[in-house]
This record gives C-alpha cells, sequence and structure tokens, in this order.
C-alpha cells in the first residue's frame, strides 16, 4: 500500500485515483474546484463515465479514497510518497498546449511539500515539460527537499476508462531518476502489463506519438472513404479488408464525421506547434488535421445537396428543419468538448436550418453551449417535422430505431449518417434518401 495524492479529478484524475485505490492505495484526490469535490464527498460523481460510481463508493466505504481542496491535506496528512498531475492542458495559442493549470499546481506542491515527493505527470504535455516542472518546484520550494519527477502518460479512452485503466497495453514511465520510476512501477505490477521505463522526454513524446498516429489511422480511412464515394466502393467493407491483415489490424478505421473529443484534435496541434517551432514541417498531421475538419463539413454539405433550397435569395437551409442525434463526441460519455455534432450544428444554423437534437447523456452540457437548438427527449421527437436527420454519434439506442415511424413523424425522409451505423439497402427499403460516409451510390 502507499500513499498517493491526484491533482485534478476530472476524467483522468478521478479514474486514476479510484483504480489506485481499488489496488489497494490509499489515495487522497484534490481538486480546485468546490462543487466537484463537495458532489464527489456526496458521493455524486462529476463527470458521466461507466462503472466509476462503483469503483469510487466502494473504495471511500473501505477508507482508501479521499477527497479535498487542501493541498496540505492531499500531500503532508498523511505524508502522500507520490503525487500524479492529472489536470488539463487544453489548447491555447497558435495550438500549443495551455500549461497553466500544470504550472499552477507544481507551484503548490513545491510551496506545501514538507517531505521528499515523487511528482508523477499524467497530464498529456510538450516534451520538455517533466524539466520545466522540476525547475519550478525547485524555484519555488521554501527551502530544498528532494524530490523527482516522473511522466506517466496515460492512454484510457472517454466511456472505458475503468477497464482501459486497469487492462493497458503498456505502463510508459519516464524519468532521469531510475529509482523513482522502478517506485512508480510498482503501483502497476498487479495489472500484468508491459512496462516500459525510458527517459522524461521521449515518455512525453510516446503519448503525443500514440494519439497522432491514432488520429493518422481515423484520417487516412475518411480519405478513403471519400475515393470510395467517387469511385462506388464500400469503405466499411474496405476497412474490415484492410484490418484483417495483422501489420494494419481493424482499430480506428471506422470512417465517418472526424475525430473529437479533449484529445485528439488538441493533441495532434500541439504536437505540429512542437515540430513547427523547432523549424520542422509536419506535414501529414496537417494534412490529417485539414482531413478531419472536411470530415464534418462534408456532413453538412450532404444535408445542403439532398434538402437544400435552390432559390438565389434564400440561405442555403433558410426554412429547412434538421435533426441531429447524438451530442457527446462519441458514445457512453457525457463529454462534448470538439464533438463533430455541436460542429455541425453550428453549420447548419449558420446555413439557416432550424436545428432539433437529442442525446442520451451529454444533453446538460449541450445545453450549455447550444443555442436556439430545441433539445428533445428521444429520436423521434427530434425527428418530428424534420427535412433531414444527421446521425453524429453512435449510442445504441440509435442502431435499432423504429423505422416506419420515424419515417412517418419527418418531413422529408431523409438520413445522413455520420457514422454509418446503418446499411444503405435496408435504409432504402425503408423509403429513405440515405447517405453514409464511403458507402459508394
Ligand atoms: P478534465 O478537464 O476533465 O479535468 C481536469 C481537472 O483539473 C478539473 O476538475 C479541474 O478543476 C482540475 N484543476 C485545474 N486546475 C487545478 C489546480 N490548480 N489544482 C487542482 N485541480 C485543478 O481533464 P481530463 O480530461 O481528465 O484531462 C486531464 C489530462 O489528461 C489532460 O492533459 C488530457 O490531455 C490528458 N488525458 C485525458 C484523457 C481523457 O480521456 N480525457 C485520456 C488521456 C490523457
Ligand atoms: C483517445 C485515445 O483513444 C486514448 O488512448 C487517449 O488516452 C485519449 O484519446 C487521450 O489522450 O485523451 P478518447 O478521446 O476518449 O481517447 O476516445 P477515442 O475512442 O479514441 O475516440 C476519439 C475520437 O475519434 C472520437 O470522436 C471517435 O468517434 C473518433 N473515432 C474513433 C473515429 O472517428 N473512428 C474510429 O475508428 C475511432
Amino acid at each position: 500500500m502507499k500513499t498517493i495524492a491526484v491533482i485534478g479529478v476530472g476524467y483522468v484524475g478521478l479514474v486514476t485515483g479510484a483504480c489506485l485505490a481499488d489496488l489497494g492505495n490509499r489515495v487522497t484526490c484534490l481538486d480546485i474546484n468546490e462543487e466537484r469535490i463537495e458532489k464527489l464527498k456526496q458521493g455524486i460523481m462529476p463527470i458521466f463515465e461507466p462503472g466509476l460510481e462503483e469503483v469510487v463508493r466502494r473504495n471511500v466505504a473501505a477508507g482508501r479514497l479521499f477527497f479535498t481542496t487542501d493541498y496540505d491535506e492531499a500531500i503532508n496528512r498523511p505524508p502522500a510518497e507520490m503525487v500524479f498531475i492529472a489536470v488539463g492542458t487544453p489548447e491555447g495559442v497558435d495550438g500549443e498546449a495551455d500549461l497553466r493549470y500544470v504550472r499552477a499546481v507544481a507551484e503548490r506542491v513545491a510551496e506545501v511539500m514538507d517531505h521528499p515527493l515523487i511528482i508523477i505527470n499524467k497530464s498529456t504535455v510538450p516534451v520538455g515539460t517533466g524539466d520545466w516542472v522540476a525547475d519550478i518546484v525547485r524555484s519555488r520550494q521554501p527551502q530544498p527537499i528532494p524530490f523527482a519527477v516522473v511522466s506517466n502518460p496515460e492512454f484510457l479512452r472517454e466511456g472505458s476508462a475503468i477497464s482501459d485503466f486497469m487492462n493497458p497495453d503498456r505502463i510508459v514511465l519516464g524519468s532521469l531518476d531510475r529509482e523513482a520510476a522502478q517506485k512508480v512501477a510498482q503501483l502497476y505490477l498487479s495489472l500484468r502489463a508491459p512496462i516500459m521505463i525510458t527517459d522524461l522526454r521521449t515518455a512525453e513524446m510516446i503519448k503525443y506519438a500514440s494519439n497522432a498516429f491514432l488520429a493518422t489511422k481515423i484520417s487516412f480511412i475518411n480519405e478513403i472513404a471519400n475515393i470510395c464515394e467517387a469511385l462506388g466502393a464500400d469503405v466499411k467493407e474496405v476497412a474490415a479488408g484492410m484490418g484483417y491483415d495483422k501489420r494494419i489490424g481493424r482499430a480506428f478505421l471506422d470512417a465517418g464525421i472526424g475525430y473529437g473529443g479533449s484529445c485528439f484534435p488538441k493533441d495532434v496541434k500541439a504536437l505540429a506547434h512542437m515540430a513547427n517551432i523547432q523549424g520542422k514541417h509536419p506535414q501529414l498531421l496537417e494534412a490529417v488535421m485539414q482531413i478531419n475538419a472536411d470530415a464534418r463539413r462534408s456532413i453538412v454539405a450532404k444535408v445542403r445537396n439532398l434538402i437544400g433550397n435552390n432559390s438565389g435569395t434564400l440561405r442555403k437551409l433558410e426554412g429547412k428543419v434538421v435533426g441531429v442525434l447524438g451530442l457527446a463526441f462519441k458514445p457512453n460519455t457525457d463529454d462534448i468538448r470538439e464533438s463533430p455534432g455541436i460542429d455541425i450544428i453550428r453549420m447548419l444554423q449558420a446555413d439557416g436550418a432550424t436545428v432539433r437534437a437529442y442525446d442520451p447523456v451529454a444533453m446538460e452540457n449541450a445545453a450549455r453551449v447550444l443555442t436556439n437548438v430545441t433539445l428533445c427527449r428521444d429520436a423521434y421527437e427530434t425527428a418530428e417535422g424534420c427535412d433531414a436527420l444527421v446521425l453524429a454519434t453512435e449510442w445504441n439506442e440509435f442502431k435499432h430505431l423504429d423505422l416506419p415511424r420515424l419515417k412517418q413523424v419527418m418531413r422529408q425522409p431523409v438520413i445522413v449518417d455520420g457514422r454509418n451505423i446503418y446499411e444503405p439497402a435496408v435504409m432504402r427499403e425503408h423509403g429513405f434518401i440515405y447517405r453514409g460516409v464511403g458507402r459508394g451510390y
């Protein structure tokens, strides 16, 4: 059992804290957001993440998991051996990662620590940040106390975060202090995953390179989808056929609306920024980002082509009603950061459309950022009076809709499927005008 502090109770921090407690450690999770901590103390989760509530409840009850807003309590009472930094690193100016939250944590940790500490960075941070954190801590400590900095990037996905944390493909640890990295490695031994120990900068780069590669797979298949559309091939079958090749693999070859979320968009941009300021030309990354933006635009183009006005005086979608199914950036999360669905709604509105929308869990978050959108109770209410329906997130409940009922409530039976969850032939049989992504026509 180790005594651990985790700073930041977002998707990564709360999952890390809860799972490390579940592995038998004593964990104190800290956040500056008092409301979040208050809710957690009452057993209310600040985010939607399947299985999280149960793990939190179990470990709070077992006396292994605690919540606080007080840095001194989290780090010194009782003395933590390790502190994880798991705060946000959002997109800043020119795509550069904004490190203000990491800086604030490093400063507070340095100010309060009264014993030696291993500072572990779990946030996704630009290469060189570990050294920078060490400098901040050193310069901010009231008196010198030994510490080590370890990079331990996180590879979990929202929606399957608990299972991803407990069943990792690998654990990456980077440090100049090998002994500290070995101590952190002990936390993960029971997970029976390969543990790679390397230097700080390499560990930081592994995280960006991994996310950029996955984003590249998505943009690659979206490019292929585009070509499939022109040539009459079916990208779903193409991806299946490619995926049998073990060197390629089927994962992350779902063509569609493009990647969204709090990570791929900002991380690809941040990596490109890192390259640019070193005088390198990250051409592949630039193309990945352009293809991704086009994937969203092409969904709106399909709607315009299918139901748009031809009159020169009207905006293309003026007088048209479009329903959007799915507002979270992917299923099984309430996260709407960089959500393609939200982006598409804004483009539809800019074209003059009236928009109706629904999401099984992200409605509350979406309501905060959307204006003039009628938020509905389910897919059928969303479809009422619509000239077109756009499927933006592949939630399970959208996969087996009552098609006759849907068609009956719509003004025009037009479906643009941004995630290829429906079969074109079946949709046509039911009398829909259907467009997927890269399915040939
Ligand atoms: P998040 O926005 O969900 O949570 C961040 C939390 O940090 C918030 O609760 C915020 O209040 C808190 N915070 C900010 N400043 C603080 C401070 N000074 N002291 C204490 N708490 C503070 O973020 P997230 O999605 O969990 O991402 C965290 C990091 O992990 C990012 O770098 C992200 O790129 C990376 N990451 C995220 C995922 C994911 O699936 N979300 C996966 C892997 C890596
Ligand atoms: C992603 C990575 O998968 C995690 O390994 C990583 O830890 C995390 O980013 C991070 O660094 O934050 P996440 O963003 O939660 O996880 O979700 P993914 O399942 O990777 O999906 C990302 C986006 O790509 C979603 O919008 C999804 O719809 C889209 N996607 C995914 C596709 O368009 N096609 C695919 O084949 C797969």
